[in-house]
């Protein structure tokens, strides 16, 4: 069993307590396996090494803190121990490789919802999977894959939500915050981790067995960049248009003078256009 004296030098409040599974399965209903580290190099990296060791899904990494923490496009991510959940859920779908393409809209979908739900507050998506609260992120997802004969062998889905960090870095601050701040007191991140791997595997469920289409309306109504101007950087440089929708396998689409463009999630990043 763990208790918090296991773990000498954390807080004793909730705040402090481990993120263990022993702590997050009451609020996760169904079969989960999960690993717990107290620090780690990357979950999505554990999560990738119980999946070759032949682990079967649904089964969650966590750590409390992220030695070499990995964002999207080659970025890091800012780990601060015991102040977020760090997580990364491994699932094995064997559905066609290319539909691995529109999960991150999925993933987004599930843990805004969960958010919403644990926290009352708004959450809006950001292409592809940017997790927003006023105006600022609240939450990173990281998709990995590995594909066996044309099909999906796994996919690890790597969650990052800010929930009682009170500071940020200096290059941060402007742009991250937490369930903490936005709510004004810290919270138990037990409760919140278990609705999110619950909302996750259903809203992945749901885009694996009805397509884009089984998340649509949703994923859209709380997009904070649809029917926006965006600039979209590209490796040829920075291109602005308007965000008219998204396409079946998760790409956003963008219409410029010339027509409308068509970018996938890996190779691009979006921002709202200033001074437009
Ligand atoms: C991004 O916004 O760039 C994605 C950030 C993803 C961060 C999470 S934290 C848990 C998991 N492990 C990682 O190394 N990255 C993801």
């Amino acid at each position: 069993m763990t208790d918090a004296k296991t773990y000498k030098g954390m807080d004793t409040n909730f705040q402090g307590l481990p993120l263990t599974p022993e702590r997050i399965a009451p609020h996760v209903r169904g079969d989960v396996q999960m690993y717990w580290k107290e620090h780690t190099g990357s979950t999505n990296d554990d999560a990738k090494k119980w999946a070759a060791l032949g682990a079967q899904g649904p089964a969650v990494c966590v750590a409390e803190v992220q030695l070499s923490g990995k964002g999207r496009l080659g970025r890091g991510w800012n780990s601060q121990i015991s102040q977020a959940i760090e997580m990364s859920l491994m699932l094995r779908p064997h559905v066609p490789a290319q539909v691995g393409a529109g999960l991150g809209l999925a993933a987004a979908l599930g843990v805004s919802r969960a958010i919403e739900k644990v926290t009352g507050l708004q959450a809006g998506v950001k292409w592809p999977n940017d997790i927003i609260v006023n105006r600022r992120k609240i939450c990173g997802i990281l998709i990995e894959s590995a594909v066996s004969s044309g099909l999906l062998d796994f996919i690890v889905i790597g969650i990052g939500v800010n929930v009682n960090q009170t500071s940020f870095p200096e290059e941060l601050k402007h742009v991250a915050t937490s369930v903490a701040l936005e709510t004004g007191q810290p919270m138990d991140r037990a409760p919140l981790a278990g609705a999110i791997i619950e909302s996750v595997i259903g809203s992945v469920y749901d885009y694996f067995d009805r397509g884009y289409d089984g998340i649509r309306k949703e994923y859209e109504r709380r997009s904070t960049v649809l029917g926006r101007t965006v600039d979209v950087t590209t490796n040829e440089g920075i291109v602005t248009g308007k965000c008219v929708g998204f396409g079946a396998l998760g790409e956003i689409l963008v219409s410029v003078v010339s027509g409308t463009n068509r970018y996938s999630a890996n190779d691009v990043s979006v921002r709202e256009a200033r001074d437009v």
